[in-house]
């Protein structure tokens, strides 16, 4: 029965109601992004801390909220799709939601955690909190869009058609293996994966039951490879880094994650019969970015632009510290555009616009669609 399956396993392609066009590519009219600080437009720097100059240096010449020089792979995404940036939810200054709003905080998690944590950087709008933040905005916008009597009474306003035709993306997970890493070893992490995606796989389904339809999900990117991860390990033992001087057993475990969420989202298609999830492997995206650096017109892949990370010492972007009695700033390197990493956790813009401009095709996706038609719904029988 089984080997029937397979055998006679094909795809097929249909439009999810609502979406449709008669070309192939989805009308799509707003996005409503969930994560952390991969695609975080200001919503932690709204809440709490402000992220302070350089950020920001290269596109926005102020700072914005995103951990970068300027813009990040879900401002490229809106480029693409012909959409306004999206303001984060949680910022109240010319905040403007009509085509859609972004939930990310930098730090969240998957997972809650407990509130020791907060200390420590990550955030308290960990996913599930994102997903009731989503509902209340829903319900709320939809409220005064349908109390308003003019168009200028429901400026910033999305309208509540469009939270059927909209793309929910999401980029989560990466501080849930951070927290892991700082908590339990490698085997014990890979132990909680199951329940992390049990809460992804409930969160995904609540956001369906709020009428999403069209989901657009990146895995986690090469953990290991990030430079925080490799900087302050002078006599590693063989095996420690890998080919590219990444973090062999990090990047191990991220790769066993997304083996797990994967899964998990080929589950919910079938879970799910009206919603089109695309699984975006940003982990292989970054990953040939990072191999092939030079020939992509990039400086020595490890390397990063903004911090101090030596001799046991860090620095984060933009802050100072005195060592050994001299003074040491952490200011940004010359030309951002040459480097990939910008602060030793985040990318700079020219990478993430690499990227972007990677994936953004459908060439890292399963099924293999291009964002613009993300509304399509693969059905394997
Ligand atoms: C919170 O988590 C930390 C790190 O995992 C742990 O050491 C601490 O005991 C926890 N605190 C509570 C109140 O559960
Ligand atoms: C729109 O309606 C509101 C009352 O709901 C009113 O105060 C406002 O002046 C109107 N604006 C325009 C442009 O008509
Ligand atoms: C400070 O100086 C001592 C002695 O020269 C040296 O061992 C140490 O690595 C220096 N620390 C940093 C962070 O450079
Ligand atoms: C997707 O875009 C990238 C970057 O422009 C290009 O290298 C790749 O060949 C494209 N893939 C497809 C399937 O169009």
């Amino acid at each position: 029965m089984l080997f029937l399956r397979i055998l006679f396993a094909f795809i097929l392609i249909v439009h999810v109601k609502g979406a449709a066009t008669d070309s192939q590519d989805c009308k799509i009219p707003a996005i409503y992004n969930f994560g952390d600080s991969n695609s975080d437009t200001g919503g932690i720097s709204a809440a709490f801390y402000p992220a302070g100059p350089p950020t920001g240096e290269t596109y926005f010449g102020i700072p914005t909220g995103r951990g970068s020089d300027g813009r990040l792979i879900i401002d490229f995404i809106a480029e693409t799709l012909g959409l306004p940036y999206l303001s984060a939810y949680l910022n109240s200054i010319k905040a403007n939601f009509e085509h859609g709003a972004n939930f990310a905080t930098g730090g969240a998690t998957i997972r809650r955690v407990n509130e020791s944590w907060f200390l420590n950087g990550v955030s308290p709008f960990s996913l599930d909190v994102q997903v009731e933040q989503f509902h209340q905005f829903k319900r709320r916008t939809t409220y005064f869009y349908n109390q308003a009597k003019n168009k200028s009474d429901r400026s910033n306003l999305p309208s509540p058609d469009d939270f059927s035709k909209a793309l929910y993306t999401i980029d989560i997970g990466q501080n849930d293996l951070g927290v892991c890493f700082r908590s339990l070893t490698n085997q014990q992490c890979v132990a909680t994966f199951p329940d992390i995606m049990k809460d992804f796989a409930t969160a995904v389904q609540q956001l369906y039951d709020y009428g999403a339809r069209a989901f657009w999900i990146h895995n986690t990117g090469p953990f290991g490879c990030m430079p925080i991860a490799t900087t302050n390990h002078p006599n590693p033992k063989p095996g420690f880094f890998d080919e590219l001087g990444c973090r062999k057993d990090q990047s191990d475990v991220a790769i066993e994650f997304n083996k797990q969420l994967k899964d998990r989202i080929i589950q919910l298609r079938t879970q799910l019969p009206h919603a089109a999830l695309t699984y975006v492997d940003m982990y292989a995206a970054k990953h040939r970015l990072i191999s092939d650096a030079k020939n992509q017109g990039f400086v020595d892949a490890l390397s990063y632009c903004c911090g101090y990370h030596k001799n046991g010492v860090d620095i984060w972007c933009g802050n100072k510290a005195i060592i050994n009695g001299t003074e040491i700033k952490a200011d940004s390197c010359k030309n951002p555009s040459k480097v990939i990493s910008w602060d030793a956790v985040h990318y700079t813009e020219a990478a993430n616009h690499w990227i972007a401009n990677h994936i953004i095709n459908g060439s890292f996706s399963d099924p293999p669609v291009a964002i613009s038609q993300a509304c399509t719904k693969s059905i394997t029988m």
